[in-house]
């Protein structure tokens, strides 16, 4: 059994060289893409958390073959999805059942999809609505909301324009497409991750993709086919933000996360900390997979509060957290624009920030749609015992809080880190921090 609450102490400094796990975002369309398309698809640095791992069961359940050879994940799809025997529970993914309805929907299969009581609270209709334009139907009880049940069938191409700047709803709408006739286009009024585009074409299709405003227009013929392939994950900037802040904030501290995933579209937290001062230096940039990767170096020293404009947030939705934190440390007013979609991810994200941190003794306050964070460019008092609503994104980001303040910070739930970042306690220990 997991303990209850995990707790980070303020001690020593952090220091080592450490490899991010690998990309989430990535790892979930590489088990799906594999189990749409013919053949076998080799997968290095598959993130092994709770969240990928209900993917792949799914993968299994619409009769893809997937195992472990090594450490290399390996799928062998059969250029569809069967009907599956088994409810497909995506635990606590909405990546995972967002991109999941977007693939099934291209095959005559009636599905039922689950998840966990937090994704059971999650909007689905943003999936379900366009999806429903192109020829799929749905049931269930819960105002488009899990459980439900969607019918998949003979699918025609639409035009899509994103009323959410929302990858997973772009991703949706492009797997429905593969196996749409006609041409889905989808238009983003601003720019989100695009590895469902990039992946598609290291799977064979061909995709069309014009700047559009601040976005971008996507647009891909149906009915092309996908064939296995090689694959190899990197690391997670999402996961490395927690190592690379503590550093930042906790004295004396120099880490070095090696593999880092730096696709601009995900690469917005790394940008507004250079901004705010942080020491940051990227080592031995590359190519792996046609992702930019590189080695991230964070050294200690003063931060200094900014203003996040609204236009970054797709590239950094997911790093508000830990960015809340590091603002708690700087000198001045962090204040984070436009940034409404925090309220519908694993948790109410701007809510639940705010009263952790207050509960930590930092001067924050909430808005619709923005966080602001005032610190006074010293370390806060922190022994705050905090709520975490199972949002792994929360713990985490208040443990990090926990390794600099003035007194230890617990988390409840810290059993859920494991859905993106399974090794976070060994990895941080690792650099020297005291959680336990
Ligand atoms: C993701 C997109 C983002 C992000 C999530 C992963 C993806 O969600 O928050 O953790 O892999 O496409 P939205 O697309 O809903 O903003």
């Amino acid at each position: 059994m997991s303990a209850a609450t995990l707790t980070a102490r303020p001690g020593s400094p952090l220091v080592g060289r450490v490899r991010a796990p690998g990309d989430k975002s990535i790892s979930h369309r590489a088990l799906i893409l594999g189990a749409m398309a013919s053949g076998e698809t080799r997968i290095d640095g598959l993130l092994e958390s709770d969240d990928v791992l209900a993917t792949a069961e799914a993968a299994a359940d619409f009769d893809a073959v997937v195992s472990r050879d090594g450490s290399q994940w390996v799928v062998k799809g059969k250029g569809r999805f069967d009907q599956p025997i088994e409810i497909i529970d995506c635990g606590n993914s909405g990546t995972g059942v967002r991109l999941l309805m977007g693939a099934a929907a291209g095959f005559p299969i009636s599905v039922q999809f689950t998840g966990d009581s937090s994704l059971q609270g999650r909007p689905m209709k943003r999936v379900l609505n366009p999806l429903g334009e192109m020829g799929s139907t749905w049931s269930g009880d819960n105002d488009g909301r899990l459980p439900l049940t969607l019918q998949g069938g003979a699918l025609k191409a639409i035009s899509y324009r994103l009323p959410v700047p929302s990858a997973q709803v772009k991703s949706a709408v492009l797997l429905a497409g593969v196996n749409a006739s006609g041409v889905t286009e989808v238009i983003e009024p601003e720019a989100t991750r695009d590895h469902t585009e990039r992946m598609l074409k290291a799977f064979g299709a061909k995709l069309d993709i014009t700047p559009e405003g601040e976005g971008r227009r996507i647009r891909m013929a149906g009915g092309q086919p996908l064939t296995g392939t090689h694959v190899r994950v990197p690391g997670d900037p999402s996961s490395a933000a927690f190592p690379i802040v503590a550093a930042l904030v906790t004295p004396g501290s120099e880490v070095t996360v090696e593999g880092v995933l730096l696709n601009p579209l995900r690469a917005g937290l790394f940008e507004t900390l250079r901004e705010m001062g942080a020491d940051l230096t990227i080592t031995n940039a590359r190519e792996e997979s046609g992702e930019p990767v590189g080695d991230l170096t964070a050294r200690h020293g003063p931060l200094r509060g900014v203003d996040v404009p609204a236009a970054r947030a797709p590239s950094m939705i997911d790093e508000y957290p830990i960015l809340a934190v590091a603002a708690a440390f700087a000198q001045g007013v962090t204040r984070m624009n436009g940034i409404g979609e925090m309220r519908v991810k694993e948790s109410d994200r701007i809510a639940l920030m705010a009263t952790g941190l207050a509960a930590c003794g930092v001067v924050v306050a909430e808005e619709p749609e923005a966080l602001i964070v005032t610190g006074t460019g010293s370390a806060p008092r922190g022994g705050g015992s905090v709520t975490t609503h199972g949002d792994h994104r929360i713990a985490m980001a208040h443990l990090v809080l926990g390794l600099a303040a003035n007194e230890p910070v617990t988390v409840d739930e810290p059993g859920m880190i494991a859905t993106s970042f399974p090794t976070f306690e060994a990895l941080m220990k690792s650099l020297g921090a005291q959680i336990a």
